[in-house]
């Protein structure tokens, strides 16, 4: 297949646009990822994304709306949480999970009967919802496995062939995934950590946000065999299905250091030395602030598997705020492979 390169001026925009309206597959820029977007309520198109993805049909997709207005054509859910919480964060990277309507079908939910839906902020990411005149269902615009993409250059990088457009516009602003929350509770619940966190909630609920259990448990074993596996153990069900999956893996081997600051650095150096001398390339990834790791670490990854790079060392940040979201990412990318010190 083909794929064309579209420009993120609007009337590149539009032709883009068309492409989905009439079934094909865009990736396009959003505030926190590149998508890979079809038509939301088309099956056979959404059916492709799976397939250029190489994803688990299991997976749901997030629907995006280019405005809230739209939310009433997928959900008859309201509620006065949900209420708040768009007026505070979206348009933005947050994505509420909500009863579907019938609308929606199957294959855009992975058979749930819930869909996650997203308003972003991303200019281009609406123009496109806008002038396709349809919800978009968008997973991240990566291979199934691969660190989620942050810059057109990774989406062509995966993509090529694969797809019908990519859109090119810049880096993305934020760097990881939309928070994901189900509002079918009694208390929203955080499936996903994102940029939006659980504190930025409850200060405008004025209420509890819970954590799904799972985001506070590393599974002792984790299956390294290729992409999209099970992490092992019945105590690992994610709400969010994708979240079980083996997720942001770079070609190289990754180790986390995590403790005192100087402790880390030390142990880091010993590790790049010995390894250096055992012949192997290393890379490192240091981050002085939360909200830069954000923005850096999937690009990051990318970039030393570009350099071949054999063994990655990262230093852990502190799991607080967005903190916590990144860590979420890293511990995955390493396959949970930490080491105290
Ligand atoms: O920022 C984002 O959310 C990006 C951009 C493109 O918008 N999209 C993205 O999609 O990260 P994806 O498919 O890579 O991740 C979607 C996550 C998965 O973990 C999936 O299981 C979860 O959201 N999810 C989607 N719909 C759900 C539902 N109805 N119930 C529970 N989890 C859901
Ligand atoms: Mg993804």
């Amino acid at each position: 297949m083909e794929t064309r390169i579209f420009t993120d001026q609007v009337e590149d925009v539009k032709e883009a646009a068309k492409v989905i309206a009439a079934g094909g597959l865009i990736a396009f820029p959003t505030e926190t990822v590149y998508g890979l977007g079809a038509n939301a309520l088309d099956d056979k198109a959404v059916g492709k994304v799976y397939a250029a993805k190489g994803r688990p049909s299991d997976n749901p997709m997030i629907v995006h709306i280019w405005d809230k207005s739209q939310l009433s054509d997928l959900t008859d859910f309201i509620t006065e949480d949900m209420n708040i919480l768009m007026d505070a964060f979206w348009p933005g990277p947050m994505t509420m999970v909500v009863p579907r309507k019938e609308i929606v079908p199957d294959v855009t939910t992975g058979g749930l009967d819930t869909v996650g839906v997203r308003c972003p902020s991303n200019e281009v990411a609406r123009n496109l919802i806008k002038y396709s005149r349809v919800p978009i269902a968008a997973p991240s615009a990566n291979l199934s496995g691969k660190p989620s993409p942050t810059t057109a250059d990774h989406c062509i990088d995966d993509l090529t062939g694969r797809v019908d457009g990519i859109i090119k516009s810049g880096p993305c602003e934020f760097g990881i995934e939309s928070t994901v929350v189900d509002m079918t509770g009694e208390k929203p619940m955080i499936l996903r950590p994102g940029m939006i966190t659980k504190e930025m909630m409850e200060l405008v609920l004025k209420k509890e946000v819970l954590l799904d259990p799972t985001l506070l448990k590393r599974p002792d074993i984790f299956n390294n065999e290729g992409e999209g596996l099970l992490v092992a153990g019945d105590d690992f069900k994610p709400k969010a299905p994708g979240m079980k999956y083996k997720h942001y893996a770079p070609e190289a081997e990754m180790i986390i250091f995590s403790g005192q600051k100087e402790k880390v650095i030390e142990a880091i150096n010993k590790e790049k030395l010995l390894a250096e001398k055992a012949g192997k390339k290393v890379g490192v990834i240091l981050y002085e602030d939360s909200a830069l790791a954000a923005h850096d670490f999937f690009a990051q990854l990318r970039e030393y598997d570009k350099q071949d790079v054999d063994l990655i060392l990262a230093e852990a940040l502190e799991e607080e705020g967005v903190g916590f979201s990144v860590m979420n990412r890293m511990f995955k990318s390493a396959g949970y492979n930490i080491k105290e010190v």
